[in-house]
């Protein structure tokens, strides 16, 4: 049994992610999506929100399951036994930031291999940022993530707008 964990913002799930996850999944017998779960970083979605969001992406695909973690991955893959790390690669602009992680994390634990997947190319622009990006000035997101996405993105944008209207 060969146990594989996708580790990653996901501040939202989009397409690109989810290609990944469909194609890491054919690969190994489990995958783990794993949502870092990082108080000091101020994200659009809660951890508990990209974790729900994945679990309804990923609900079809059997031997997917979802969770979240804080701290270093190494301890989380050390703890939970995983064979290996999956990462996306979009762009050689990716590539530095990813190697360097990938060494780090195998310095710091033998066990955490990380395999690249080269995201498909048609989703190789994709970025959540872009997709908050986008999404916060109105435009049309849904060739960038699932509708049930979307439709999240829209109502966080929305309630974040009214929130900062707001005259206390
Ligand atoms: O989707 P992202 O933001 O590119 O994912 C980055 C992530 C979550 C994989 C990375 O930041 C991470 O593993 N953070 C946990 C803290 C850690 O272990 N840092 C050392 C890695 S060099």
């Amino acid at each position: 049994m060969t146990s594989a964990i996708y580790p990653g913002s996901f501040d939202p799930v989009t397409f690109g992610h989810i290609d990944i996850i469909k194609r890491a999944s054919k690969l190994f017998d489990s995958l783990t999506v794993s949502v870092l779960d990082n108080k000091a970083k101020s994200a659009l979605f809660s951890a508990d929100d990209r974790v729900k969001m994945l679990e309804e992406v990923c609900a079809d695909i059997p031997n997917v399951t979802v969770d979240s973690f804080s701290g270093l991955l190494v301890d989380y893959v050390r703890k939970n036994n995983f064979d290996v790390v999956i990462r996306g690669l979009r762009a050689i602009t990716d590539f530095e930031y990813e190697l360097q992680m990938a060494q780090t994390n195998r310095k710091l634990l033998l066990q955490a291999d990380t395999v690249f997947l080269t995201t498909s190319l048609e989703y190789a622009y994709l970025s959540s940022t872009t997709v908050r990006e986008v999404a916060a000035f109105g435009g049309d997101i849904s060739l960038f993530v699932p509708d049930s996405v979307a439709e999240r993105v829209y109502k966080k944008y929305r309630e974040n707008g009214e929130q900062n209207g707001r005259k206390d």
